[in-house]
């Protein structure tokens, strides 16, 4: 995604653009952190990560958000590879690991360029991950998936790997700020080890029936795993996808939603044909324009906490 412009960095702090400038200019700004368009300044994710750090934002080490639903198909994907773009934007370093074997957010970002390596290397022949993980652009990595990690549930099998430290121990020598994990809709060993790990897990879903289905039964599984592992102390929160608000039937399953009383986010991502088009290859990026482009940007302020402030500072 493309620098951040000052306008767009004010409004998430309910601040105005001016009182942005005069923060931005306390700060030791390389030149090239910063240009101009016509009247609008941009900054990169180099000044952008210093401006938030002024305002307080936390950037945090190796925290996991882990991406499920058991239901297909309701934005795990795109939500993990736009939130981690977003996140990039915004200077956090951030690891992408695809666990899926369908490596759908792996071919968004390595296309055809070979990759040999995977998460099943690491378990099956004690491959160190830093061999498998790929530096895809400044600030974001991937841990690559194919079609090869289908076999990752017999090899975790015969390897007897310990499900409750798996994922701690193989990551614990990243130093990034994010991970995100993109996982597969399905109850498997390597999603619930994934869980285990996760500091958050993020539950997509779409408004209907069989997706809210796919949230209840993913409910349950993490209830299940703070069973076995009381210290699995990851957060949980629902966001909602593709909603479209000329589709009457979605408001009876927004409040089906709320009865399954799982913590909601607060933004809600649009139904968009932007995002369709990117996954067939057609797009690289999102326009700034999209509907799905500007709530993934609120939506990624919300995980990292930037809090907008009283709208009475706008005038300071
Ligand atoms: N907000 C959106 N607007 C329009 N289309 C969307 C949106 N979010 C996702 N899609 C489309 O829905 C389809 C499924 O999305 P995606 O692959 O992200 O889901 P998933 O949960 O990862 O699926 P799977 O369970 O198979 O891994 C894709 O074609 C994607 O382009
Ligand atoms: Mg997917």
């Amino acid at each position: 995604m493309a620098d951040i412009s000052t306008q767009e960095l004010a409004s998430a702090f309910g601040i105005s653009p001016q009182r942005l400038s005069i923060i931005a200019k306390q700060i030791d700004l390389q030149p090239t952190e910063s240009t101009v368009k016509g009247r609008t300044r941009f900054y990169d994710r180099n000044a952008v990560r210093k401006i938030l750090a002024l305002r307080g934002v936390n950037y945090p080490r190796n925290k996991i958000i882990c991406v499920a639903n058991n239901k297909g198909g309701v934005g795990k994907t795109s939500i993990a590879t736009f939130l981690a773009k977003r996140l990039v934007a915004m200077g956090f370093d951030t690891l992408l690991v695809d666990t899926d074997p369908q490596a759908n957010s792996t071919s968004y970002f390595m296309g055809d360029k070979p990759y040999d390596k995977v998460l099943l290397d690491c378990i099956s022949n004690g491959t160190a991950v830093e061999d498998v993980v790929k530096e895809v652009e400044p600030g974001l990595s991937i841990l690559p998936s194919s079609l090869r990690n289908s076999r990752l549930e017999i090899e975790l099998l015969h390897a007897k790997q310990n499900s409750g430290t798996f994922f701690k121990k193989l990551l614990q020598k990243q130093n990034v700020n994010y991970i995100i994990m993109d996982l597969s809709p399905s109850f498997s060993t390597i999603n619930f080890m994934a869980m285990v790990a996760a500091d958050m897990i993020l539950i997509p879903t779409i408004l209907t029936k069989f997706s809210i289905e796919g949230v209840q039964m993913t409910l349950d599984t993490i209830n299940d795993m703070r069973e076995i592992y009381p210290d699995a102390k990851a957060e949980i929160k629902c966001v909602i996808n593709q909603i479209d608000v000329r589709v009457s039937s979605q408001l009876a399953y927004i409040s089906a939603l709320h009865e399954l009383g799982v913590p909601m986010f607060t933004t809600t991502l649009r139904s968009d044909v932007a995002v369709n088009k990117n996954q067939g290859g057609i797009l690289r990026d999102l326009s700034s324009k999209s509907g799905f482009y500007e709530d993934i940007c609120k939506f990624t302020n919300e995980v990292v906490g930037i809090q907008s402030t009283d709208s009475k500072e706008l005038n300071n």
